[in-house]
C-alpha cells in the first residue's frame, strides 16, 4: 500500500459523552464489529464512581485502565479505525479537551431520557471551537425517553449546531420496534439481544404496505408521518456540511442491545474525515507530506512508583513514523531515536515498526516530553492547538516537608508537564497557585507527589473566580494594567501574564476600565 493509501484509510476519532450515557458500551460494540474483541464486557469502564473521591485504589485502577484503553485501533472493511478514549470523570475534563486536539472527528453519545447534559455541552464547545465534525448517537432507545423530535430540538439549542437525523426511531421504550435508516433506506428491526446484530431490510419506499407487517398499523402510520416531517423540516443531508462542522448527523439506537451501532459505523466510515491538515505556527502541515511530524497530546505516568517512566502519546500529523529513525525534538533542539514505539490495537499495546499520519503511537518517556511538544523529521515547526482553559478551582500549594524542597519542585514541574493541572506564580507574593477543573486533581497531585517523588505538599485556600490570559497591542497600557492590578497578576509556566480575578465583578470592572486589554479564557489566542 502506498503512503497515500495508508493515510487515506485512517479514521481517528473520540467518543464523548456525559458519564453514564453509554460511551463505554458503544466503544465495546464498535470493537466487536471490528473483530478486535470477541465478547461483550471486555472493555472496562474507566470511570471513577462519584463516591470514590478519596479511594486511591480507584484512581490507580483508573490510571491503569486508561493506559490500556487510551487508544483502541481496529480494522473494519479495509478502514483503519483509531478510537481515542476520554476519561469519564469530569475532574479530568482537561485531558478530554486535549484528546480532542488529536482527533479528526467525534461521536457524541446522548442518553435519550436525559438529553444533553453539562459535560456534553462543555465538550461540544471545544468541538465547535475547532470545527470538528460530529455525529450524534442517541442511546438507550429501549428505555422510555424524551420525544425524538424534542431531542433533536434540544440538540440544536443546547449544542448550538444544526442537526440532520439519518435514522429515526419507530416507537421507544418497551414498544421500541427499531429505526428507519434514512441514510441507507433500510428498515432495521429491533430484537433485544446483547450479542448479535438485528435484522436489516432494504426498504426504499416507506409507503410500501409491507411496513404494516413488520411494525403494525399504528407505528407504520407514525413513522411515515415522522419521516415526512423530517423531510419538511430538515434540509437534505450533505456530507460537506458535516465535514465543515456545521451539521451533525443523528442516529438513534441502543448500544447495550447492539442496535443501531453497525448503521452508525457503516455511515461513519463513509462520511467521517480521513486525517486532516493541521496548523503549525509556521505553516499548515498536510498529512500526505512524506516527512514525518507529530505532537504529544497526552502523557501517562507509570503506575509503578518504582519506575517513574511515562508514555508520551504522539499524534502523527504527517508522513510515516519509523522505528529506530532519528527524529527532532523541537523544544530540546535534539535528535532522538525511538527503539520501542507502541501502537494500540484493541486493548493491546505492541511494538510497531511503522505508523502513519492519523495514528497514535506511544513513546516511552523519562521526562523528555511535555504536552504540546513537536517531533519532526528535521523541520523546525511547532504544532499549536493545545489550549489551556481557565481552571475552575484554585489553591496555594505549600511545601509540607522542608527537607524535600527539590523533590517537590521536580514533582510539581513534571506533573504540570503531564498536564495534571496548571501552575501560576503570583507576581504579588511569589506563591505558587495550582488551578484545576475539579477537586479530585488536588488529591491526585498530593498523592502522586508523595508516592512518586517523596515530597509532601499542603494546599491552602485562595478565593479566585477565573484566570485569564491578558495581552494588548498597547505595551504601555498593558504595563499600566499590570501595575494597577499587581495583587491579581500571575505568570503561567510559559511566562505569560495572567489576571487572577477574585470575582466576576472584579473581572467585569477590569474589562470596562481597560478597553485596550484583551482578556482570554483559554491560553490559545
Ligand atoms: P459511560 O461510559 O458513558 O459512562 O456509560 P456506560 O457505557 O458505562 O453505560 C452506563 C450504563 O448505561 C450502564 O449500566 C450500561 O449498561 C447502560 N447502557 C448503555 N447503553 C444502554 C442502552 O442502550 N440501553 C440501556 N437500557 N442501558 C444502556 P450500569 O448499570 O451503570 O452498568 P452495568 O452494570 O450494566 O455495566
Amino acid at each position: 500500500m502506498t503512503l497515500e493509501q495508508e493515510i487515506q484509510r485512517r479514521r481517528t476519532f473520540a467518543i464523548i459523552s456525559h458519564p453514564d450515557a453509554g460511551k463505554t458500551t458503544l466503544t465495546e460494540k464498535l470493537l466487536l464489529f471490528g473483530g478486535a474483541i470477541h465478547v461483550a464486557g471486555a472493555v472496562k469502564s474507566n470511570k471513577i464512581k462519584k463516591t470514590a473521591t478519596s479511594d486511591w485504589m480507584e484512581i490507580e485502577k483508573q490510571r491503569g485502565i486508561s493506559v490500556a484503553t487510551s487508544v483502541m485501533g481496529f480494522e473494519y472493511q479495509g478502514i483503519k479505525i483509531n478510537i481515542l478514549d476520554t476519561p469519564g470523570h469530569q475532574d479530568f475534563a482537561e485531558d478530554t479537551y486535549r484528546t480532542l486536539t488529536a482527533v479528526d472527528s467525534v461521536i457524541i453519545v446522548v442518553d435519550s431520557a436525559k438529553g444533553v447534559e453539562t459535560q456534553t455541552r462543555k465538550l461540544m464547545n471545544v468541538c465547535r471551537m475547532r470545527k470538528t465534525p460530529v455525529i450524534v448517537f442517541i442511546n438507550k432507545m429501549d428505555r422510555e425517553g424524551k420525544d425524538p423530535f424534542d431531542l433533536l430540538d434540544e440538540l440544536e439549542a443546547e449544542l448550538q449546531i444544526s442537526v440532520r437525523p439519518l435514522s429515526f426511531p419507530i416507537n421507544q421504550g418497551a414498544k421500541f420496534k427499531g429505526v428507519y435508516n434514512i441514510f441507507e433506506q433500510k428498515l432495521d428491526l429491533y430484537t433485544p439481544n446483547k450479542q448479535t446484530i438485528s435484522e436489516s431490510i432494504e426498504f426504499t419506499d416507506i409507503n410500501n404496505p409491507e411496513l404494516e407487517n413488520y411494525v403494525g398499523e399504528t407505528d407504520a402510520r407514525k413513522i411515515r408521518e415522522d419521516l415526512e416531517l423530517i423531510d419538511g423540516v430538515y434540509s437534505e443531508f450533505n456530507t460537506n456540511d458535516y465535514l465543515s462542522g456545521d451539521v451533525a448527523p443523528v442516529f438513534f439506537g441502543s448500544a447495550l442491545n447492539n442496535f443501531g451501532v453497525k448503521e452508525l459505523l457503516d455511515c461513519f466510515i463513509k462520511i467521517a474525515p480521513s486525517p486532516q491538515p493541521i496548523e503549525a505556527q509556521e505553516r499548515k502541515v498536510d498529512p500526505y507530506e512524506q516527512a514525518f511530524s507529530g505532537f504529544v497530546f497526552k502523557i501517562h505516568a507509570n503506575m509503578d512508583p518504582n519506575h517513574r517512566s511515562c508514555i508520551a502519546f504522539v499524534k502523527i500529523c504527517s508522513g510515516r513514523f519509523e522505528r529506530n529513525e532519528n527524529y527532532k525534538h523541537i523544544r530540546h533542539g535534539k535528535m532522538f531515536r525511538f527503539s520501542s514505539p507502541t501502537a494500540f490495537m484493541a486493548q493491546k499495546k505492541e511494538t510497531v515498526d511503522e505508523a502513519f499520519a492519523g495514528d497514535i503511537i506511544g513513546l516511552p518517556d523519562n521526562g523528555t516530553f511535555k504536552i504540546g511538544d513537536t517531533l519532526t523529521a528535521g523541520e523546525q515547526i511547532h504544532f499549536k492547538g493545545l489550549p489551556s482553559f481557565s481552571p475552575e478551582m484554585f489553591r496555594y500549594i505549600e511545601n509540607a516537608d522542608p527537607m524535600k524542597t527539590k523533590q517537590l519542585e521536580k514533582g510539581i514541574a513534571q506533573l504540570m508537564d503531564e498536564g495534571v493541572a496548571q501552575l501560576f506564580v503570583s507576581q504579588y507574593n511569589g506563591r505558587k497557585i495550582i488551578g484545576t477543573v475539579g477537586q479530585l486533581q488536588f488529591e491526585v497531585i498530593q498523592y502522586r507527589l508523595l508516592h512518586e517523588y517523596g515530597a509532601q505538599c499542603r494546599f491552602e485556600p485562595i478565593s479566585l473566580y477565573k484566570a485569564c490570559w491578558v495581552e494588548s497591542d498597547n505595551k504601555e497600557k498593558l504595563e499600566l494594567f499590570k501595575k494597577r492590578k499587581v495583587q491579581y497578576m500571575a505568570k503561567d509556566r510559559e511566562d505569560r501574564d495572567v489576571f487572577m480575578a477574585d470575582s466576576a465583578y472584579i473581572l467585569q470592572m477590569a474589562q470596562q476600565d481597560f478597553e485596550d486589554i484583551r482578556f482570554h479564557f483559554t491560553s490559545e489566542f
